[in-house]
C-alpha cells in the first residue's frame, strides 16, 4: 500500500510539472492545431472585409450601385421615420453635430474638422442621396461611415431627420 501511495504522489507531481510546462509552452510553440470552426470563410475582429464580388446585391437591395449615381429616397418623411432618426440622431450624431445639428456637440471643439452645420443651406441644397451616401460612407478622417451602425432604412430616416433640422436665431 505503501507503494500504492508513493506512485499517486509521484504521479501527481509529474502531472503537475508537465501541466505547468505545457501552459507556457503552448504561448511559445503555437502549434495550429486544427479544428473545424477555425476552417470557415470568415473575417478576424478588426480584419478588413474583401470587396464586395462583382454583380452581387446586398440582402437590403440594392441601395446605391457604385458609379449608378445618388440613390433616390424611397422612406417618406412622415412621424414615424421622424421619430426613428430622432433617437438614433441622438445616439449616433448629437455627440459631434450638436443636438440642433449645428454642429456644437460636446466633442465638437475637441475634433480637428468642426462637424457641418447641418441645418444650413450647403448641406440643405444636396440631394437626399448625396446626405445618404455621405452617411452610409462617412467623410474619411472626418466622420466616421454609418454603414455599419445604421441600416438602410435608419440610413434614409436620418436623411429625413436632417431636414428637419433648422437654424436656431
Ligand atoms: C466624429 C464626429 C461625427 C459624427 C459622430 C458624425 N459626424 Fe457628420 N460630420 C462630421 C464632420 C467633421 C463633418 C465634416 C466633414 C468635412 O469637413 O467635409 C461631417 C459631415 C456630415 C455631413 C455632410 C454635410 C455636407 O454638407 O456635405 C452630413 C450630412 C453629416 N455629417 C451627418 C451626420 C449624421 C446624420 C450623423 C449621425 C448618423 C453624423 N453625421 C455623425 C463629424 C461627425
Amino acid at each position: 500500500m505503501k507503494l500504492f501511495q508513493q506512485l499517486v504522489v509521484v504521479f501527481f507531481v509529474v502531472f503537475v510539472l508537465f501541466g505547468g510546462l505545457m501552459m507556457f509552452s503552448m504561448d511559445i510553440i503555437k502549434i495550429d492545431w486544427v479544428t473545424m470552426m477555425e476552417i470557415q470563410p470568415s473575417f478576424d475582429a478588426q480584419e478588413d472585409p474583401l470587396p464586395v464580388p462583382a454583380r452581387s446585391i446586398p440582402v437590403e437591395g440594392p441601395v446605391s450601385i457604385p458609379n449608378m449615381g445618388a440613390p433616390v429616397n424611397p422612406v417618406p418623411a412622415d412621424d414615424v421615420s421622424i421619430q426613428r432618426a430622432a433617437n438614433l440622431y441622438t445616439i449616433n450624431c448629437a455627440m459631434c453635430h450638436g443636438t440642433t445639428g449645428e454642429g456644437n456637440g460636446q466633442i465638437a471643439a475637441l475634433l480637428a474638422n468642426r462637424p457641418t452645420n447641418l441645418t444650413l443651406d450647403v448641406t440643405q441644397n444636396k440631394s437626399d442621396g448625396a446626405l445618404f451616401l455621405t452617411l452610409t460612407n462617412g467623410v474619411p478622417g472626418r466622420m466616421p461611415p454609418m454603414i455599419e451602425n445604421l441600416t438602410v432604412r435608419d440610413r434614409w430616416d436620418m436623411v429625413n431627420y436632417i431636414r428637419t433640422l433648422e437654424p436656431s436665431q
